[in-house]
């Protein structure tokens, strides 16, 4: 014959509860060592909890440690180019990551109508816009890394590299829209078969 199981009697658990209840009230997590951002410290031998960086510090973000790399902006303002050669595959890639990360809301071709915002988002002004249109890719990284009034930042999303490469396919897709027969290159042009060029001399595919 199996022994019957003892149960533990309601006592023991009532007790054991409040014990556990009852160790869980200090406030030792809140209330041990700890130090704030300059403040004076004399654990360290130049007196101050802030450390510099050490030479060779790689940055967890990849790419520079300098800022500018992430702002888009430098001692000069907003950067006209990018930190890296631009190249195909950076363009490429940047379409990539627009259409993923910026389209559904700013739409395929940058005009704001993107279906968050045919669903009721707030309507982002059209990259055509002229002051857009003149704004450098910098503008671009900065909005990605910081948001944009009611758009929310994509640095936790975008990484640094992907935001440059982002901000460059923007720029060519507001070429791509302004542009007139004479900038198709002639391989190009033949390519576009029986395309009809209209009177303002824009392609329409
Ligand atoms: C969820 C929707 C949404 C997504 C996704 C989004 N945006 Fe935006 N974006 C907005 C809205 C809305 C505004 C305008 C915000 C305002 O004016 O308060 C805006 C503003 C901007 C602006 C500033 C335009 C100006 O008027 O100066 C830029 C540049 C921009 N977005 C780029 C991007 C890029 C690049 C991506 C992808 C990495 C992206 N956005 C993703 C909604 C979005």
């Amino acid at each position: 014959m199996r022994p019957q199981r003892r149960s533990v009697p309601l006592r023991a658990v009532g007790v054991l509860a409040l014990v556990l209840v009852l160790a869980s009230c200090g406030r030792n997590m809140a209330e041990q060592p700890s130090a704030r951002a300059f403040e004076a410290s004399p654990f360290f031998a130049d007196g101050s909890v802030q450390q510099r960086l050490l030479e060779g510090t790689v940055s967890r973000e990849r790419g520079g440690i300098d800022a500018s790399y992430f702002s888009g902006q430098d001692a000069d303002g907003l950067m006209r180019d990018l930190p890296f050669d631009l190249t195909l595959e950076v363009v490429q890639r940047g379409k990539e990551r627009y259409d993923i990360y910026c389209s559904v809301c700013h739409g395929y071709t940058g005009e704001g109508d993107g279906m968050i915002v045919q669903r009721g988002f707030p309507q982002p002004s059209s990259f055509q816009q002229q002051r857009l249109l003149d704004a450098p890719v910098g503008y671009y990284v900065g909005v990605i890394t910081n948001g944009f009034g009611r758009m929310f930042p994509y640095a936790s999303r975008v990484p640094p590299e992907d935001r440059w490469a982002i901000a460059a396919y923007v720029k060519a897709l507001q070429l791509s829209q302004n542009a007139s027969v004479d900038d198709v290159p002639d391989a190009a042009l033949r390519d576009l078969g029986d395309s009809t060029p209209t009177s303002e001399g824009s392609v329409r595919r």
